[in-house]
């Protein structure tokens, strides 16, 4: 049995949501395109933006037709249906069946030639994948029908008619993939130009030179030519802005479309400081990884041994998709599975830039008023005070540094209320963001104690406690800060004073 009749045996009984859905690839050339329809009986929730747009009438009686009722028009490439790891193969005789893909068969999902769209996006198939290891839990047996359709309308499956704008093609090279590619599809894929962008995955230049855009292949970094590969020799670019790291695709599609794709989401201008803002925040944040991982440089010096692993890291985990070494799959299988490391990548990404825009970018306003007001709260402007709780040290030393404050007039200590707002604390800013060691900790006696002991201690009234590493600590009973006012000017004093 063929694997894809294997999978429509195993997949069809499974599903209690009942819906009529027609699955369709157009598999084309210049002339002709055909498409094969799988009647099913579900639809695949989280990518069924659009109507089938072709087949749609399909009937399953087996035999090639030249019509189709369905139009072509509208959502070529956003169609709601599955795709088997296996695309079923036109015969040879049907006109058009030589799709391009190997041996003269189907061609990746997705992918455009001249004249005519490959099946459908790539969106799709991720959609299907899930579906598929939902799927394989359920029963067995239930018959389908396999109609292959002949469309003989030509350039309607390239045309948008709804935009009426030409669908672009977005080259990457076959193979295994990489987490800089996978993102530098997903970010081209959210902006307007290339919206509903097809994808084709080769390394022939032939095939390359036919794609609007190519990323991570083809040796050439061309901005006007839309060419951004950077495995070239002499390949040097950087982010700039005080990044130095050598971009990878993703770097370098992120450089010159980021602000494109942070505008678009956030229903900005690209002009809009805010836009610059998280623009080169997220690069810091998220990109520069990318780029330094791709490219083998590693976050610490080579000789420093590392204490433990983490191959958690996106990077990491889009490696993780490849297939192993000995399990041995098709070209269409990849491209699906690549198709996942896109939608993964991405969706991550653009968690990222929310998170960003809507928590981050407001807690760096408060942080950057604290930072101007302190000498308001302590003269020697060593403390800053929040009057709720904001997460403040991502903002800090970016803000410090702005705002050229220094060395000796740096804060020590934050005064913030917890989250839940009831008590409130004091922290030691650490001596970067990531450390675990304190500008100034918490005087040493104080560690490690708590409540009334604490309070003796300090001659502070309502203490609560001091962590033992002298971090953080502080947290008064009562609803105001004034406590911990009273307490933060002992810890700041010389230890000769005590
Ligand atoms: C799909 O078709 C149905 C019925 O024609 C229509 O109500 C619905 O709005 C369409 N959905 C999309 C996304 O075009
Ligand atoms: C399908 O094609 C075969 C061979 O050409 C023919 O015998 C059969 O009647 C056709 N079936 C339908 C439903 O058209
Ligand atoms: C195309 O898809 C979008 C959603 O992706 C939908 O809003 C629109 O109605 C669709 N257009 C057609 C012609 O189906
Ligand atoms: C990439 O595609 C080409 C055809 O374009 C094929 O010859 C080659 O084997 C593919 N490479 C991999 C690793 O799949
Ligand atoms: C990989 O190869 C080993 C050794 O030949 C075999 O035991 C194992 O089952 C293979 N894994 C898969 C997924 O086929």
């Amino acid at each position: 049995m063929r694997p894809s009749l294997l999978f429509a045996c195993l997949v069809l009984p499974a599903l209690s949501l009942a819906q009529q859905v027609t699955t369709s690839w157009i598999i084309g050339t210049n002339s002709q395109a055909s498409t094969v329809s799988t009647p099913t009986v579900f639809t695949i929730g989280p990518t069924s933006t659009g109507n089938s747009t072709s087949g749609g009438s399909a009937s399953p009686t087996g035999n090639s037709t030249s019509t189709v009722s369905g139009s072509t028009s509208g959502n070529a490439t956003s169609t709601s249906s599955v795709v088997t790891s296996n695309l079923p193969t036109a015969a040879t005789g049907v006109p058009g069946a030589n799709g391009g893909g190997p041996g003269g068969g189907a061609p990746s999902p997705g992918a455009p030639a001249q004249g005519g769209i490959y099946g459908p996006p790539d969106g799709y198939i991720a959609g299907a994948e899930a579906l598929r290891s939902a799927a394989m839990l359920g029963g067995v047996g239930l018959s389908f029908a396999l109609q292959i359709v002949i469309l003989t309308s030509t350039r309607s499956t390239q045309v948008s008619s709804k935009r009426g704008m030409e669908i672009k093609t977005i080259g990457t090279h076959n193979g295994t993939f990489h987490c800089d590619e996978a993102l530098a599809v997903f970010l081209l894929r959210h902006i307007p130009t290339y919206r509903d962008a097809a994808l084709k995955r080769s390394r022939d230049p032939a095939v390359l030179d036919t794609c609007d855009i190519v990323v991570d292949v083809g040796a050439v970094y061309d901005v006007q030519k839309n060419r951004f590969d950077h495995h070239q020799r002499g390949f040097q670019e950087v982010f700039g802005h005080g990044f130095t790291t050598k971009l990878s695709s993703a770097g370098l599609v992120y450089k010159h479309f980021g602000k494109q794709v942070i505008a678009s989401e956030l229903k900005l201008d690209a002009e809009d400081p805010q836009v610059t803002v998280l623009w080169l925040k997220l690069y810091k944040e998220f990109i520069e990884a990318i780029d330094a991982h791709d490219n083998g440089i590693s976050q610490y010096p080579s000789e420093a041994k590392p204490r433990y692993r983490s191959r958690t890291d996106l990077s990491s985990r889009v490696g993780w998709l490849n297939p192993p070494w000995n399990v041995t799959v098709d070209a269409q299988t990849v491209d699906s599975l690549f198709v996942k490391a896109s939608q993964l990548t991405g969706e991550e990404f653009l968690n990222r830039l929310q998170y960003h825009a809507q928590a981050w970018l407001p807690a760096r306003d408060i942080v950057g008023t604290g930072l101007l007001t302190r000498h308001q709260v302590y003269p020697s402007g060593g403390i800053m005070l929040f009057e709720r709780f904001v997460p403040w040290k991502d903002h800090l030393f970016e803000l410090e540094e702005e705002q050229n404050i220094a060395r000796e007039a740096l804060p020590l200590y934050v005064i913030y209320p917890d989250e839940f707002g009831g008590n409130w604390r004091v922290q030691a800013v650490p001596v970067s963001p990531e450390s675990f060691e304190s500008r100034k900790a918490l005087p040493e006696a104080w560690r490690g104690l708590r409540d009334d002991e604490l309070s003796r201690l300090s001659g502070v009234e309502g203490c609560i406690f001091v962590h033992a590493s002298g971090f953080i600590g502080g947290e008064a009973k009562c609803r105001t800060h004034a406590i911990i006012l009273l307490l933060v000017p002992q810890a700041t004093k010389r230890k000769k004073e005590h």
